[in-house]
């Protein structure tokens, strides 16, 4: 902690307010060692559990982390399973760690399709660290934005159906405020910062609204392979990139 508060490469008052990961590669991290894909989500978890510490160290507001997505459930059955495992195991041994270090953490998806064991799991520790105001952690899991873009728009149309919106349910109570107030992400900032591992070039349905202006870093370097000195010198990169919001 100590050294890197006197990292003079890193501004800390300046870091970003909320950084989102892709987190992919466990698969071709295990087919390189001769592993099964398992084994690599089994070291994956090893290395959130060093990126959430190293969060929490240089006290980011908001990380958000993408776990599943919607289109991940078309894996194989075995993998799934395994995942699901995976989460509620992990979840259930980090919730003492979150709590204690005031995280907060927050799920973000279609929670509803998770196996009853992962929903108890994710309902416990959100109510275990719901008190905490230090670090926001958002899972996310089952997720896909457009999905959760269809969510937004179906909520605000029942809204309206009731007159809850606008009693003259005029179409131009429909706003960009509005819409973002109802993503799983409401009342959060947008990411500064979207780092995906493994080096695919693509968001993967990844918070395509919440994403419109966030800075985007890429590494080849696999998910399980991933670590805290990583993460710094990207932060490093983020604070040296003039960020213009299409203004002069
Ligand atoms: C990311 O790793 C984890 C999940 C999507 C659940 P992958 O499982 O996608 O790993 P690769 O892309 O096959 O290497
Ligand atoms: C994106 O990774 C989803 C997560 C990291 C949870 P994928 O491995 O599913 O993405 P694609 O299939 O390469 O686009
Ligand atoms: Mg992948």
């Amino acid at each position: 902690m100590i050294s890197l508060l006197i990292d003079p490469e890193i501004d800390f008052t300046r870091l970003p307010r909320h950084v989102a990961i892709i987190m992919d590669g466990n698969g071709r991290w295990a087919k390189k060692r001769l592993l099964n894909r398992v084994q690599g989500h089994g070291k994956g978890a090893d290395t959130v559990r060093t990126i959430v510490r190293t969060c929490h160290e240089i006290k980011l507001p908001i990380l958000t982390l993408y776990a599943f997505s919607t289109e991940n459930w078309c894996r194989p059955k075995k993998e799934v399973d395994a995942l699901m495992m995976l989460f509620s195991t992990f979840l259930k041994s980090e919730q003492g760690k979150l709590k204690n270090n005031n995280i907060r953490l927050n799920a973000l998806g279609q929670i509803d399709r998770l196996p009853q064991k992962v929903q108890k799991a994710l309902h416990d520790t959100m109510d275990a660290t719901k008190e905490n105001n230090g670090m926001l952690l958002n899972i996310a899991v089952s997720y896909g934005g457009r999905s959760e873009i269809v969510r937004a728009v179906k909520n605000i149309a029942l809204k309206v159906k009731k007159g809850l919106i606008d009693p003259e349910s005029s179409p131009e109570s429909i706003t960009e405020q509005l819409i973002t107030e109802h993503l799983y992400t409401s009342g959060m900032d947008d990411p500064d910062l979207l780092i995906r591992t493994s080096g695919e070039k693509r968001i993967s349905n990844f918070l395509l609204w919440q994403i419109a202006y966030s800075e985007i870093f890429v590494t080849d370097t696999l998910w399980p392979d991933f670590n805290k000195d990583e993460l710094l010198s990207i932060l490093k990169n983020y604070q040296n990139r003039e960020r213009r919001f299409g203004k002069l």
